[in-house]
């Protein structure tokens, strides 16, 4: 049953593409629309190429899925996650979905390996400093450090075609800009619900590595 449901869900997101790519390839949409909390940040500088956005300390609810598919494990963590804040866990509270949702891809070791996929919600300032615990051993807390972010925004789905053309260009102009980062992982964010066709809103980032590097032509 679960996995007629993924494929239901994959064949969805693939019919969407085909609409949304046409209608939405520039990143235009407004970012916090559906849900009434989102991850803040402070915008340090922008340029043609990407923004450089500071977080704050924040403590998010996560799982990592081993996959060869970004598809396969968005869908199974997003699913674990979203059963957390639906009532499983300790204190079968429901939490607010939050966005962005966050997919931390590592850089694969091999290609004939599958890939670790951190999927990540933030957890609503209300649970910032105690939320239930998981029942799904799956699931953890995660304490994301402090940051600086190079921030490159598209439109459409966050898929993995999506996800490594804009992270490549990303990597691509951070080199070319001499930024330090860490290379050997991205994150995908989500804005959007899978039921959003239009205008959505999708950004993959790179974390600085020290001071980061505000270069180029100042938007
Ligand atoms: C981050 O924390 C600093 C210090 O507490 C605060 O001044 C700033 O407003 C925070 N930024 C955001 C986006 O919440
Ligand atoms: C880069 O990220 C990896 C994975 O999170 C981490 O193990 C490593 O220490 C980081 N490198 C630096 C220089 O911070």
């Amino acid at each position: 049953m679960g996995s007629v449901a993924a494929m239901g869900s994959l064949g969805f997101v693939l019919f969407s593409l085909l609409i949304a790519t046409q209608a939405n390839i520039r990143a235009t949409a407004t970012k916090c629309i559906e849900t009434k909390e989102c991850s803040a940040y402070d915008v340090i500088c922008t340029n043609t190429d990407y923004e450089v956005r500071h977080y704050n300390a924040s403590k998010w609810v996560s799982t990592s899925v081993q996959s060869y598919f970004m598809e396969m494990a968005a869908y199974d963590g997003f699913r674990k996650l979203f059963k957390y804040i639906k009532g499983a866990n300790a204190d079968s509270v429901h939490i607010d979905m939050t966005s962005p949702v966050l997919i931390k891809k590592s850089e694969a070791r091999n290609m004939w390996e599958p890939v670790t996929y951190t999927i990540s919600f933030l957890l609503p300032a209300a649970y910032q400093d105690a939320a239930p615990a998981p029942i799904n051993g799956d699931v953890h807390f995660l304490e994301m450090p402090e940051m600086y972010a190079y921030v490159k925004s598209f439109g459409g789905w966050m898929l993995s075609v999506n996800a490594k053309l804009y992270s490549n260009l990303l990597s691509r102009e951070l080199n070319a800009a001499s930024a330090s980062y860490n290379t050997t992982f991205y994150y995908g964010a989500g804005y959007n619900s899978p039921r959003t066709v239009f205008n959505r809103h999708n950004e993959v980032w790179y974390i600085a590595e020290g001071k980061p590097k505000c270069s180029g032509q100042q938007t």
